[in-house]
C-alpha cells in the first residue's frame, strides 16, 4: 500500500478518514485501475461509494475518453435497454430517432452502472453478453455492433440473497464481480465519525458564514457509538440540520438525541454484534427510552411513506381531473447521469415564463418547478428530486407523467 498516492487521491477527490478499510478500498482502486478488470464495488447506501468508480477511471488508460455514471435503479424499466444500448427509430412508440446508447457513446471510456442490482433480467442478459463479447445490439434493430467499454459497478443490496431469489443472473455477477471493492460502513470507522462531523461543520460554516459547530466531549462519544443507518449521508445531513437549526455552537449529546441520534441498537439493521458489545445491548434492550426513541424513528419513517403515498394519490388525481395535459413544448432533458449527453437540450426558460400569464393548476405549477429544477441541476435526477423534497421514484413517474422524457 502506497500510503503517499492513497492521501494524493483523498485530497484530490475530497475523501475524508483514515480508517484502515476505507485506505485499502482507495489502494485496491488505484492498483486496479489501470487493467481492463471488471469491478463491483459494495457497501451500504451512503457510504461513499461513488467516488471511487472516478478514481478509477481518472487514474486508467481511458482517462482522456468519456466517463458516464447511470443509476440503474432510477432508470424506468420500459426504457432501460434503449438508454443503455440505443434503438432505432420507430422501434417502439416514442422512438422518433436513430438513438445512440451509453454503451456507444462511452467507446473507449468508462461505465459506471449504480445500483447494479437493481437492473431487470433482460437487460442483465444483454449486459452480459456485451460484457464477454464487446457486442450489443440496439433496440429494434438486428445488426451487431461493437464497443470497447470498462465497466465498474457498484451495489448496495447483497447480490448473493438477489442470486438465490432468481432476481440477479448469477454468470453475470460473477463477471462484474472480478475485482470487488468492500466500502465499510460509517460505524466502523472510528475517529473518522469525528473528522467527517468537523469536514462538514466547517463546509457549512464556509456556506453560511456562521460559526462551526462543535461537539461536547460526551456528544463525540454518543456518535462514535451511533450506527448511523445512513452512513455519512446521514451525518452529513445531521450536521447540515444542526448548523443551521440550533442555536447552540456547542452539540450536547441532548442535542443530538432530539436529532434521532441514539445509542441503542435502532440504527444497526442487519448488523451483527461482537463480544462486549453484544452484553452492553443486552443491558439496554428493556429501556423506556430506547422504546420511546424507537418507535419515534417508526413514526417518522411511516409519515415518510405516507408523504410519497399522498403525492401518488395527488399527483393521479390530477390526472383523472385532467385528461389533456397541458403542452408546453416540445422538450428533451438531459439523461439520468449527472454527465449530461451533449445532443440534449434544455428549454429556454423563456419558454416557462410565458406559462405564467394563465393561472396555474398545481399539476402546472409541479411540471414548472421539475423543469427548472432540472435546469438548476443539469438534468441530474437524483439533486433534482433531493431540492424539490421529493423521492426518485416519485420524480421519474412525474417525469413520465408530464411526458419531460427524452
Ligand atoms: N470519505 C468521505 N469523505 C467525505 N465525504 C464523503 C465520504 N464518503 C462519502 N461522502 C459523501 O457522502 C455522500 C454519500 O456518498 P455516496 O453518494 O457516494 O454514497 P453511496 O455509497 O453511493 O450511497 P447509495 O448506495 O445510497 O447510492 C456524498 O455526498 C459523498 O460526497
Ligand atoms: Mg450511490
Amino acid at each position: 500500500m502506497d500510503e503517499k498516492i492513497i492521501q494524493q487521491v483523498k485530497q484530490r477527490y475530497g475523501i475524508v478518514g483514515n480508517y484502515e478499510g476505507l485506505n485499502r478500498s482507495i489502494d485496491v482502486a488505484i492498483q486496479v485501475a489501470p487493467t481492463e478488470l471488471s469491478v463491483l464495488i459494495y457497501g451500504e447506501s451512503g457510504v461513499g461509494k461513488e467516488v471511487l468508480p472516478r478514481v478509477i477511471h481518472d487514474n486508467s488508460t481511458r482517462k482522456h475518453n468519456k466517463y458516464f455514471a447511470i443509476n440503474c435503479g432510477s432508470l424506468p424499466e420500459g426504457t432501460i435497454d434503449s438508454e443503455l444500448f440505443g434503438h432505432k427509430k420507430g422501434s417502439f412508440t416514442g422512438a422518433l430517432d436513430d438513438r445512440e446508447g451509453y454503451f456507444s457513446v462511452a467507446n473507449k471510456g468508462t461505465l459506471f452502472l449504480d445500483e447494479v442490482g437493481e437492473l431487470p433480467l433482460a437487460t442483465q442478459a444483454r449486459l452480459l453478453r456485451v460484457l464477454e463479447t464487446g457486442e450489443y445490439i440496439r433496440v429494434g434493430e438486428s445488426e451487431v455492433r461493437k464497443t470497447d467499454v470498462r465497466i465498474v459497478a457498484a451495489t448496495n443490496v447483497n447480490m448473493q440473497k438477489a442470486i438465490r431469489e432468481g432476481k440477479f443472473r448469477e454468470d453475470l455477477y460473477y463477471r462484474l464481480n472480478t475485482i470487488p471493492i468492500n466500502m465499510p460502513p460509517l460505524r466502523e470507522r472510528g475517529r473518522d465519525i469525528e473528522l467527517l462531523f468537523r469536514k462538514f461543520a466547517y463546509d457549512i460554516s464556509q456556506k453560511y458564514r456562521i460559526e462551526p459547530v462543535r461537539l461536547t466531549e460526551d456528544a463525540r462519544v454518543l456518535l462514535l457509538r451511533y450506527k448511523w443507518p445512513g452512513n455519512i449521508r446521514q451525518l452529513r445531513n445531521l450536521v447540515e440540520q444542526i448548523s443551521i437549526i440550533s442555536q447552540e455552537r456547542e452539540i450536547t449529546p441532548e442535542i443530538l438525541r432530539s436529532y434521532g441520534v441514539t445509542d441503542d441498537s435502532l440504527g444497526e439493521t442487519g448488523l451483527v454484534l461482537h463480544g462486549a458489545n453484544r452484553m452492553e445491548h443486552a443491558a439496554e434492550a428493556h429501556s423506556y427510552e430506547k422504546e420511546r426513541d424507537m418507535l419515534f424513528q417508526l413514526l417518522s419513517s411511516i409519515g415518510k411513506e405516507v408523504k410519497d403515498l399522498k403525492e401518488l394519490v395527488h399527483s393521479n388525481m390530477e390526472t383523472i381531473r385532467e385528461p389533456q395535459p397541458y403542452i408546453v413544448n416540445e422538450q428533451r432533458y438531459a439523461p439520468t447521469s449527472s454527465i449530461p449527453y451533449e445532443s440534449h437540450h434544455i428549454q429556454d426558460v423563456e419558454d416557462i415564463e410565458t406559462i405564467e400569464e394563465a393561472p396555474m393548476s398545481n399539476k402546472e405549477l409541479m411540471k414548472k418547478n421539475i423543469i427548472e429544477s432540472l435546469q438548476r441541476n443539469n438534468g441530474n435526477r437524483k439533486k433534482t428530486a433531493q431540492e424539490l423534497d421529493i423521492s426518485e421514484r416519485t420524480l421519474y413517474r412525474k417525469i413520465k407523467d408530464y411526458g419531460l422524457e427524452i
